[in-house]
């Protein structure tokens, strides 16, 4: 994605484009009014100044014509910004009308992301076809959150207990940046996901490669760190398709190497990265609900070593 200013500028589709033109149309109007009002105090401050020898000036009561102006010309402004509002508003929130394409639920501070026709469950990452719509369902487990992607949709809350609903498309391929906008605890600020958006094709390649169960361990280390996977705790928080879907407390693992952050964004996923995660992702993500299993390295190099093939 190029770089600009701010993804308020920069938008990728129809309703981030609307929010983004009424913004620079209400900048460009107050901009204008600022100039005014500047411009009037600095020429009074200049041209009436007291002058030494200057008589006091005339007073004058009243004037009908200068009232009718300043009080019919904010009103027309306020009018037009009115309606300016209500149409943007339209633009950048269809209606929600059709069953979800997506399901997004926010977590104390990593993001579930379903696809429900099809039991593909993953995290932090939305994968999106380039020039489709999707209808976005929003809930939360626990507190409340904002989804927020600046550059392809409005902002939307997750509330407990209640759906909200949000349209996702982007006109163009890329990586576009989403994060959660609402304090929601004292690891709000790593909250953060990727809208990922790629080919119709390679969209259904990915898609294809989700559905399939978690990949067979294929060393004697990557055995030995699924069988730890299965007798540690690792499995009453995670799900693993083809191995147990028992939880949802924890981002799904099934294809984590296919994916581009851990933590919600605090760490790039590498291997590395993976390894230092499992060894205490408290010494990471301070308050994270994973907490620090005391694994020794061993230990650790087999799980990644498993969790590495994932793909
Ligand atoms: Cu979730 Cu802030």
């Amino acid at each position: 994605m190029p770089a600009s200013f701010s993804p308020i500028f920069d938008t990728a589709s129809a309703p981030a484009a609307a929010i983004s033109d009424l913004f620079k149309i209400v900048l460009v109007i107050c901009g204008i009014i600022l100039l005014i009002v500047v411009g009037m105090v600095g020429t009074s401050l200049i041209r009436f100044r007291q002058q030494t020898g200057a008589a006091e000036p005339r007073p004058f009561f009243g004037n009908r014509k200068l009232e009718i102006i300043w009080t019919v010309g904010p009103a027309l402004i306020v009018v037009c910004l009115f309606a300016l509002t209500a149409r943007g508003m339209r633009q950048a929130d269809p209606p929600a009308n059709q069953e979800p394409d997506l399901i997004v639920i926010g977590h104390q501070w990593w993001w579930e992301i379903r696809y429900p026709p099809t039991g593909v469950t993953t995290a932090n990452e939305i994968h999106l076809p380039v020039g489709r719509k999707f209808l976005v369902r929003l809930e939360s487990a626990d507190v409340i959150h904002d989804f927020w992607v600046p550059a392809l949709a409005r902002k939307m809350q997750l509330i407990p207990g209640q759906t909200n609903h949000i349209w996702l498309a982007a006109d163009a391929p890329g990586n576009y940046a989403g994060e959660c906008v609402e304090y929601c605890g004292v690891q709000h600020a790593w909250m953060r996901f990727f809208v990922i958006a790629e080919s119709p094709e390679d969209f259904a390649a990915w898609l294809h490669n989700q559905e399939n169960s978690a990949a067979n361990p294929a060393t004697d280390s990557a055995q030995n760190g699924l069988k730890l996977f299965q007798t540690l705790t690792c499995i009453n928080c995670h799900s693993l398709r083809g191995v147990s879907v028992a939880a949802n407390a924890a981002p799904d693992l099934t294809h984590l190497a296919d994916r581009k952050i851990l933590g919600a964004g605090i760490l790039a996923n590498t291997e590395t990265n993976l390894f230092r995660w499992l060894k205490n992702p408290q010494a990471i993500k301070t308050g994270c609900f994973m907490p620090n299993l005391k694994l020794t390295d061993a230990q650790v190099g087999a799980l990644t070593s498993y969790l590495e093939t994932l793909k």
